[in-house]
C-alpha cells in the first residue's frame, strides 16, 4: 500500500456530529482506493455484497484497465506476452516480478521439470473416485491431499518452504490434470517426460499410450502453452480471493489452492468454458441464436449467454482476442475450420455485439468464449476443460498467495447487514 495517502475522503453521517476522515491511497495504474479502516471505530460497516466496489488488498502482480480492456502481468500487456513469451517464463515473471535472463529461464525450466513426478501413493487416491466422476472433484481432492506429502516444506513463514511449493504446484498440475483424464478412460497413467516442454508434456502425458510412441503436433503444444498462458493471473478474482481469504487463516498453501480450485469450478467463473460448449449444443444451429438471445435478456429466465460479460472488462477481454486467433490457427491445423460449432459461436458473438441490450451493458466476450472450441478441436473432453484453466491459474493463485503471506497480514473477516430476528426467549415444544 502507498505509504502516505494522496488526501482525504470526508464522511458525514445525518443526525450525527462532525465527520470522519478516510485516507485515499494513489495507485500506480488504475482505481485510488478509500481506506474504510478508520469506519471500524465509527459504528459502522461499509456494505458491498460481490464486492463490486471494494479493493480487498493491495498488490503489484496484475494489472487489468476493464474500459480499455488492457491486462499487465508485472506491467507486460498479455498480448506481447502471448506472441513473444511462454508459460513457464511468464511464471517465472510472475513469481519473481522480472522477466528471467537466460541463465534463470534455464534453471527455473529445470526445476519444474525435476518436479513433475507426483509421489507413487498419490496414484491410489484415484481409485477411490468413480469412473465417471468429475475431474475437478479429483483436482479439488488430489491438490488438497498434496500436503500430506510434504511435512518438510509447510512453513508458510519460511521463504524457501514457499518457493519450493510454489514449483510444485506448478509442476504437478498438469500431471494430475492428466492422471484425472486417464483414470476417467480406464487409461494407464503416463509419467511425465523430462525431454519435453511444458505444454508439450502435458499433451503426452493426456493422449500418449504405453503401447506406442506419440508425438505432439508442435502447433496444439504451442496453442495449450499460450492457453495456459491466458489463463496464468487475473487480479482479484472469485477463486484468487478464495485463496488469499484461506491463505489468511495460515492455512498450508495446497489447501488453498484447493479452495481456489472449488471457487473457480462454479460456471460463473472458470466453470464457463465446459458451460459454453453446453450452451451452444443446446442452441444447435444458427437459426435458434435469436430465441436464445432473447432468452439471455430475459430477467426472469436465467439462461445467460456464457463466455460473455465480466465484472472488470467493458470492452473486449484482452484474452478473448488472443483465444479467438489460436482458435482460428488451431481449427485450421486440424483442418476443422469449418467447425459448426466455431461457427455458431462466431454468429452469436456478431449478433449479440450488434444487440442493443449487450451494447448498453458492454457485454462483450471474454476469455471462456473461445477456449472451449479449442480444447474441444485438441480432443480435450468437455469436463476437463475447467481443469485446464485451473491448471493455467496456478501460477497466479501461489503467486498471490505468496504476495500476502510473504508480508503482514490479517485474517479476512468480513462483517454482514443483519437482517434475522431479534433477541427472543426459547419457547418450550408443548408451547409451540
Ligand atoms: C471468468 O473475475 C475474473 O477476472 C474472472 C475471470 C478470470 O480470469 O479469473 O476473468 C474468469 O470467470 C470469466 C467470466 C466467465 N463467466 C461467464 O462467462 C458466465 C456468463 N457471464 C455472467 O454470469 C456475468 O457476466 C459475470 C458473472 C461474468 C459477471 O457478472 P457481474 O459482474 O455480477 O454482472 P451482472 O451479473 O450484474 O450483469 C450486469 C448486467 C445484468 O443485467 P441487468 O440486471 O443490468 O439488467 O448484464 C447482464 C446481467 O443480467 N449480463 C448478462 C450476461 N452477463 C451479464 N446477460 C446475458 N448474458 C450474460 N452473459
Amino acid at each position: 500500500m502507498a505509504n502516505e495517502p494522496s488526501k482525504y475522503a470526508r464522511l458525514q453521517i445525518d443526525g450525527e456530529e462532525g465527520e470522519i476522515e478516510l485516507p485515499v491511497y494513489q495507485p500506480t495504474e488504475g482505481t485510488p482506493v478509500i481506506d474504510v479502516g478508520p469506519l471500524a471505530k465509527s459504528g459502522y460497516f461499509t456494505y458491498d455484497p460481490g464486492f463490486v466496489a471494494t479493493a480487498s488488498c493491495d498488490s503489484d502482480i496484475t494489472y487489468i484497465d476493464g474500459d480499455a480492456g488492457i491486462l499487465l502481468h508485472r506491467g507486460y500487456p498479455i498480448d506481447q506476452l502471448a506472441e513473444h513469451s511462454n508459460y513457464l517464463e511468464l511464471c517465472y515473471l510472475l513469481l519473481n516480478g522480472e522477466l528471467p535472463t537466460d541463465k534463470e529461464n534455464a534453471e527455473f525450466v529445470s526445476t519444474i521439470k525435476r518436479h513433475t513426478m507426483v509421489h507413487e501413493q498419490i496414484a491410489q487416491f484415484f481409485r477411490g473416485f468413480r469412473r465417471d466422476a468429475h475431474p475437478m472433484a479429483i483436482m479439488c481432492g488430489v491438490v488438497g491431499a498434496l500436503s500430506a506429502f510434504y511435512h518438510d516444506s509447510l512453513d508458510i513463514d519460511d521463504p524457501e518452504h514457499r518457493r519450493i511449493t510454489a514449483h510444485r504446484l506448478i509442476a504437478k498440475m498438469p500431471t494430475i490434470a492428466a492422471m484425472s483424464y486417464k483414470y476417467s478412460v480406464g487409461q494407464p497413467f503416463m509419467y511425465p517426460r523430462n525431454d519435453l516442454d511444458y505444454a508439450e508434456n502435458f499433451l503426452y502425458m493426456m493422449f500418449g499410450t504405453p503401447c506406442e510412441e506419440y508425438k505432439v503436433s508442435p502447433t496444439l503444444a504451442r496453442a495449450m502453452d499460450r492457453i495456459f498462458m491466458l489463463h496464468a493471473d487475473h487480479e482479484q478474482n472469485a477463486s484468487t480471493s478464495t485463496v488469499r481469504l484461506a491463505g489468511s487463516t495460515g492455512a498450508n498453501p495446497f489447501a488453498c489452492i484447493a479452495a481456489g480450485i472449488a471457487a473457480l469450478w462454479g460456471p460463473a467463473h472458470g466453470g464457463a468454458n465446459e458451460a459454453v460448449l453446453k450452451m451452444l449444443a443446446e442452441i444447435g444451429d444458427v437459426k435458434n441464436i435469436d430465441r436464445y438471445i432473447k432468452k439471455a435478456k430475459d430477467p426472469d429466465d436465467p439462461f445467460r449467454i456464457m463466455g460473455f460479460g465480466h465484472r472488470v472488462y467493458k470492452n473486449y477481454d484482452p484474452r478473448a482476442k488472443v483465444m479467438q486467433q489460436t482458435c482460428k490457427e488451431v481449427l485450421e491445423e486440424l483442418g476443422v475450420e469449418d467447425d459448426p460449432q466455431l461457427k455458431l459461436a462466431q454468429k452469436l458473438e456478431q449478433i449479440a455485439l450488434e444487440d442493443d441490450y449487450f451494447v448498453k451493458r458492454r457485454l462483450y466476450p471474454n476469455v471462456d468464449f473461445y477456449s472451449g472450441i479449442i480444447f474441444k478441436a485438441i480432443g480435450i473432453p468437455v469436463d476437463m476443460f475447467t481443469v485446464l484453466f485451473a491448471t493455467g491459474r496456478t501460477p497466479g493463485w501461489i503467486t498471490q498467495w505468496n504476495e500476502m503471506i510473504s508480508g503482514p497480514y490479517k485474517i479476512g473477516r468480513p462483517r454482514q447487514l443483519y437482517g434475522g430476528e431479534s433477541q427472543r426467549d426459547y419457547v418450550p415444544i408443548t408451547k409451540r
